[in-house]
């Protein structure tokens, strides 16, 4: 059984009780925008097509959503907004009579790939297929009504249900599988003769029941599947159930979370064997951890690639934006460390507290422990930075260069002011402010002169 899907992201209505100047489908659960959660896992179905109907804030919610390699993305516009009937209707032209057309909405955005596959296939590229579900309070939702028989006869919703079909706990999940030739007939029938005055996508049913069209219902039990967004404590509830869900897949893997209540996940995050995260991590874009790494309590770590046996303690943030950072193998980072961008750190560097590294590579074995900013720079392997060292880069309009050899000892609180280059093996005398390149194997020593006032009295404050 093969036939094309085109699908269809309803995407226009304008989210009212989430109280937010931002379109519904762009607020964020695991990092990504509701609406792309249903895009991508669309794509999980070799959709042919994604077609989303954007209408409150169109032009933020086309631009905030991008499309899965293999699937083409187009938008149709819903001006005004008229039901859900009336959404599909704007999407016709954009599907084929060939197909079979899944409707999706982009404010539920956590249903599976497995689930959407089984209910094509329950449509067969024939018959109209409802995905729903039994729940202990349907309040809101769109009942299912089947006859006598079970056969399915027509979903209500709850504004035009009566007390006996309010009763009904079966409810339609808003999502459903339609041969496209079908579907297109039907809609042309639609009316808004109803309590809301909206055209119902709902209504095909009784059209599909009226010409003799089978109509089958799916109906899962997994409830988050269905779960849709419409206030920021129900994209709350959502987002701890995807972060669950996240780190029970995590731990199934072998990852030993302290506890999957306190993990964030905002993007991808892949991990080697022997992994250990305690409470309170947030990682975010794309994040790898090698075999054996292990990540202490509340650090955030973003867009950065951590190797083997490395260990990130405690309150440590590493962002590598877009330039991405990489912490070698065998590295020790933190506590209260900060990797900045285009930070790359070799095999068994140190990187202590109070430490900020930008743009910056460390070769192997290279050490700053303790209170320092190394900002573009290259630093050999085996150096080691004093406290309180300074890569002084800007000069208040372009950014330099401080390249440090191998082997070179920084004294405690030294100014290296870029461009300049520390010889390798040299060493730099504690408080020095170096602004010249030094040769290899040198000790550079560039202090003020003490100045000593013998007999200084201090000023004195005076009591009010
Ligand atoms: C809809 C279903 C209801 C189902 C429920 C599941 C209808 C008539 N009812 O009700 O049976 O139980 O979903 O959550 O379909 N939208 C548009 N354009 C519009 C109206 C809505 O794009 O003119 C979009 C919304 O942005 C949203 C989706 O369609 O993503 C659903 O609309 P909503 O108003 O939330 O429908 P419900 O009343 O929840
Ligand atoms: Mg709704």
């Amino acid at each position: 059984m093969s036939f094309p899907v085109d699908v269809v992201v309803m995407a226009a209505g304008k989210g009212t009780r989430m109280k937010s100047s931002k379109p519904k489908v762009l607020h964020r659960l695991g990092g990504r925008a509701l609406a792309q959660h249903v895009i991508d896992t669309a794509a999980g179905v070799s959709a042919r097509s994604v077609v989303v109907i954007t209408g409150h804030g169109a032009q933020v919610v086309e631009a905030g959503l991008m499309a899965q390699a293999g699937t083409a993305l187009k938008y149709v516009r819903q001006e005004p907004q008229l039901g859900t009937g009336h959404a599909v209707q704007q999407a016709l032209p954009a599907l084929g009579d060939d197909g079979v057309t899944l409707v999706l909405s982009g404010d539920v955005p956590l249903t599976q790939g497995a689930t959407l596959q089984a209910l094509l296939d329950a449509c067969g590229g024939e018959r109209l297929a409802l995905l729903t579900l039994a729940m202990s309070d349907p309040t809101g939702y769109g009942r299912i009504v089947r006859d006598a028989g079970g056969v399915v006869k027509a979903i209500v919703e709850q504004k035009d249900a009566t007390p006996e079909q309010r009763a009904i706990h079966e409810i339609y999940s808003g999502i459903m599988a339609v041969p496209t030739r079908l579907l297109r007939g039907w809609l042309a029938r639609l009316d808004n003769k109803n309590a809301q005055g909206e055209f119902y996508l709902t209504d095909v049913v009784k059209f599909a029941v009226a010409d003799g069209a089978s109509v089958v219902a799916h109906q899962i039990t997994d409830a988050v599947q269905v779960a849709g967004v419409n206030s920021p404590v129900q994209l709350a509830e959502l987002e701890r159930a995807y972060q669950l869900r996240g780190a029970q897949a995590l731990m199934e893997q072998g990852v030993r979370l302290a506890d999957p209540a306190r993990l964030d996940v905002r993007g991808l995050l892949t991990c080697g064997v022997d992994v250990e995260i305690d409470v309170n991590v947030v990682f975010e874009g794309r994040v790898s951890l090698g075999d054996g790494v292990r990540v202490g309590a509340n650090c955030v770590i973003a867009n950065a690639t951590v190797g083997a046996g490395a260990v990130i303690h405690p309150f440590t943030h590493i962002d590598g934006e877009k330039l991405g950072a990489s912490v070698g193998a065998g590295a020790l980072i933190g506590p209260f460390a900060r990797l900045r961008p285009g930070a790359q750190l070799g095999a068994e560097v140190h990187i202590g507290n109070f430490v900020e590294v930008k743009n910056a590579t460390l070769a192997d074995g290279a050490k700053a422990n303790h209170l320092t900013y190394i900002g573009d720079a290259s630093i050999g392997e085996r150096v080691n930075v004093g406290a309180g060292t300074i890569t002084a880069n800007y000069d208040g309009a372009n950014k330099h260069r401080t390249v440090i050899e191998a082997d070179v000892h920084i004294g405690s609180n030294s100014v290296l002011v870029a461009p300049v280059t520390i010889g390798a093996g040299g060493t730099v005398g504690a408080g020095s402010v170096i602004s010249k390149d030094t040769p290899p194997g040198s000790l550079a020593v560039a202090r003020g002169r003490p100045v000593v006032i013998p007999n200084w009295s201090r000023p004195v404050k005076k009591k009010p």
